[in-house]
């Protein structure tokens, strides 16, 4: 059962941004705010702590100055990881981030043994699966942030198209956090009407290559990763687990036989409550999705043994 406070490794601007959508909810009690720069710590969570003079309820914002003072969370959120950067390849940027996450997931088994785990680190799928091998925890309470990014990518791509429903489209998707994510337009839908029946099947596939390409096209732009909609993505989830609110979110998860697959984390639709993972829905694929999906987890897997390889998990 999940409380009330929720730490937050990494203070960058993804991190930062949930902790200040968290706080302007208020359905938290305190957010704590931990980096491997503590000035970047302490000055976000000042910088938060003070916006939420104006907010529809309090909430205590404190950042941790070491690892031990994420004491006691109930829902951690892991951001921590850098970008592929000059001369490094995909495999390097796989091992720099497995180390990183293999770290911070050894503190939080440490200092708080009961939290969920909310990874949002990137190669994101992948190092949902290392958190769970690291801390061999029951399934359900590590859990993947991806689809509830993607889909309201997916979401505001169908607006722009369409012009009305803002607020009132639901985009589901499946597969990983990547250029095989597979967009599922004849299960999306504008205010319950479904959108195979609004949108020309052009435009569905423009939709769906701007929704693929979401996070690159706004690196384009800010010569930096998304940060507003990560965020707000992030808080949607923990808020949906504090409250047990029991909603549906394509989040990425440990499959142990359902879609056919066990042993790999990859984006379904999950109930989200106060346990975590409440249900994996398992969602009727056409043999055409099937095969999309396999590719996807093909290329999870890849990653994964990139890292076995390597030696990571022994
Ligand atoms: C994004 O999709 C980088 O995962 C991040 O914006």
């Amino acid at each position: 059962m999940v409380g009330r406070k929720v730490g937050i490794v990494g203070a960058g601007f993804v991190g930062a941004t949930a902790a200040y959508s968290l706080t302007m909810t208020g359905r938290c009690h305190e957010v704590v705010l931990y980096d491997i720069n503590s000035d970047l710590a302490i000055g976000k969570a000042m910088d938060i702590g003070q916006s939420t003079s104006y907010s529809p309820r309090g909430t205590i914002v404190n950042a941790a100055l070491d690892a031990s003072d994420l004491k006691d969370c109930d829902i951690v959120v892991i951001t921590a990881g850098v970008p592929r950067k000059g001369d490094m390849t995909r495999a390097d940027l796989l091992m720099i981030n497995a180390k990183i996450m293999k770290d911070v997931v050894n503190n939080v088994m440490k200092y708080s043994p009961n939290a969920i785990i909310l990874c949002v680190s990137n190669p994101l799928d992948i190092m949902t699966y290392v958190a769970h091998k690291m801390t061999g925890w029951d399934r359900r309470r590590i859990i993947g942030m991806a689809g509830a990014l993607d889909g309201a990518r997916m979401a505001y791509q169908i607006h722009k198209k369409v012009g009305y429903g803002s607020g009132q489209t639901r985009a589901m998707l499946i597969g990983d956090h990547g250029q095989n994510m597979i967009p599922l337009p004849e299960i999306s839908a504008i205010g319950g009407v479904p959108l195979d029946q609004i949108v020309t099947k052009r435009d569905m596939e423009d939709i769906i290559a701007r929704t693929k390409d979401g996070g690159a096209e706004i690196v384009k732009h800010l010569g930096t990763s998304a940060y507003y909609a990560p965020g707000r993505a992030i808080a949607v989830m923990v808020e949906a687990m504090m409250d047990d609110s029991q909603i549906v979110m394509p989040s990425s998860v440990m499959l142990d036989g359902e879609y056919g697959y066990k042993d790999v984390c990859v984006g379904v639709p999950v109930v989200l409550g106060s346990n975590g993972v409440e249900k994996i829905i398992e969602l009727d694929l056409d043999e055409q999705t099937k095969a999309k999906f396999k590719i996807s987890v093909d290329s999870i897997k890849e990653g994964i043994d990139i890292l076995k390889e390597k030696d990571f998990f022994v």
